[in-house]
């Protein structure tokens, strides 16, 4: 059967090779709510360079898409930027097919190879080049960002940068480029993949921000391995990710939930108003339809975040667990923390949220608020008044910045 699959030119040298995610929903606990794309290039030069692959299950849709332009046994060389099952996944079948000449990685990254796949690559050092013919590849390592074996690759014919995670993000589309999607979409979804992925290597990217004009690069389009590709705008991207990266107190709350009775909710309900009648904005999320990397964008994006839960077989509500589980991991910093909750009898749950908040160093001015069975009256007004002194603080610390 003839392949309708098909490459698609990214710069004069350079095609997109990748897949369509279009029903991921679930990406390691990551809620894929747009699916995503597995992103691979070909650079035809001298040398035919594959850069990075795709998952497994996409392997023969990205193979086809080579083939459209090559045979699959003209390609020379292929490189993984970075190691990941999403991006490698592809690679035995695509070497058994391909046969190339070389597999060039980092060092971390050949390691990994070797673990997940018994696969032999040539290691690349940091700041070194490969001679592709016309052009020549040099790869920059950015331990960390994702995985240790990180790192990024620079095309210098087309100015091009392979950044394989960095500057991407979860979506998918029928549009290659950037600029072809909605400023909205590509906001929200680029800053809630650097909250949930990149977050807590923070000082990492402020580093790569640092180097990256050191190294003269005249870069012209950026391609990462997730979501659309750059061709406008780079430094908009780079203001995002310096922001991000910065993690500054916000003047804005948020409020996380979970209820069995709605004793919780109506402290959580309260405590928003409070926080809302000082003119801050805030969300109010209930973890029964939120999930934790929705969460995580939300608490990134907020100065004041609060946590409420009942106790439950003299443990907090397991769903709020996972989700402080997942918060603490990726270390949001410079935040004004709240516990609340209820219980009937034995009331561990509002403690134990304040315990997790300790160990993320969030600074908590007021202690928490546990009711038994249901908010009375007083209680409720205790929970307003917590928001809106909180609320008050925050606001405070913004404008000292
Ligand atoms: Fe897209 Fe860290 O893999």
């Amino acid at each position: 059967m003839k392949s309708f699959y098909n490459a698609e030119k990214v710069s004069e040298n350079v095609w997109w090779v990748g897949a369509v995610d279009w029903h991921v929903r679930d990406f390691h606990g990551y809620k894929t709510q747009r699916g995503t794309t597995y992103n691979a290039f070909l650079i035809v030069d001298e040398k035919i360079t594959l850069i990075d692959t795709v998952k497994k299950g996409f392997t023969s849709e990205m193979l086809e898409r080579i083939s459209s332009i090559v045979p699959l046994e003209k390609i020379d060389y292929i490189v993984s930027n970075h190691s990941e099952p999403d991006h490698s996944g592809a690679l035995p079948e695509a070497i058994e097919k391909i046969k190339p000449e070389k597999v060039f990685a980092s060092s971390f990254g050949a390691k990994t190879l070797a673990a997940y796949y018994g696969i032999e690559a040539e290691v690349v050092p940091d700041g070194s080049s490969i001679d592709l013919g016309k052009g020549k590849l040099t790869f920059v390592e950015t331990r960390m960002l994702h995985w240790p074996d990180s790192m990024i690759s620079y095309y210098d014919l087309d100015g091009v940068l392979f950044s394989q995670d960095a500057f991407g993000m979860h979506l998918a589309g029928s549009k290659l480029w950037a600029d072809e999607y909605p400023a909205e979409v590509l906001d929200y979804e680029a800053r809630k993949y650097f909250c949930n992925i990149i977050n807590v290597q923070s000082g990492k990217v402020l580093a790569l921000l640092e180097n990256l004009p050191k190294l003269n690069l005249d870069i012209k389009v950026v391609l990462p391995d997730h979501g659309p590709l750059i061709r406008k705008d780079f430094d908009q991207m780079l203001a995002l990710y310096h922001e991000l990266a910065t993690q500054p107190p916000k003047a804005g709350a948020v409020v996380v939930y979970a209820t069995m009775w709605q004793a919780t909710e109506m402290l959580a309900r309260a405590f928003a108003d409070g926080v809302r009648s000082q003119g801050m904005e805030v969300k109010v999320l209930d973890l029964a339809v939120s999930d934790r990397s929705e969460v995580m964008t939300e608490v990134a994006n907020a100065g004041l975040v609060a946590f409420g839960a009942p106790t439950m077989n003299n443990n907090v509500f397991p769903a709020m667990m996972d989700t402080l589980t997942y918060v603490r991991g990726l270390k949001p910093l410079n935040k004004v923390g709240f516990a609340f909750g209820s219980c009937g009898w034995s009331g561990e749950g509002a403690k134990q949220i304040t315990e997790q908040l300790t160990l993320m160093k969030m600074e908590q001015p007021l202690p928490f608020i546990q009711v038994k069975y249901r908010p009375t009256d007083a209680e409720m007004k205790a929970a307003f008044d917590a928001g809106f002194q909180l609320a008050q603080i925050v606001s405070e610390k913004c404008n000292k910045q």
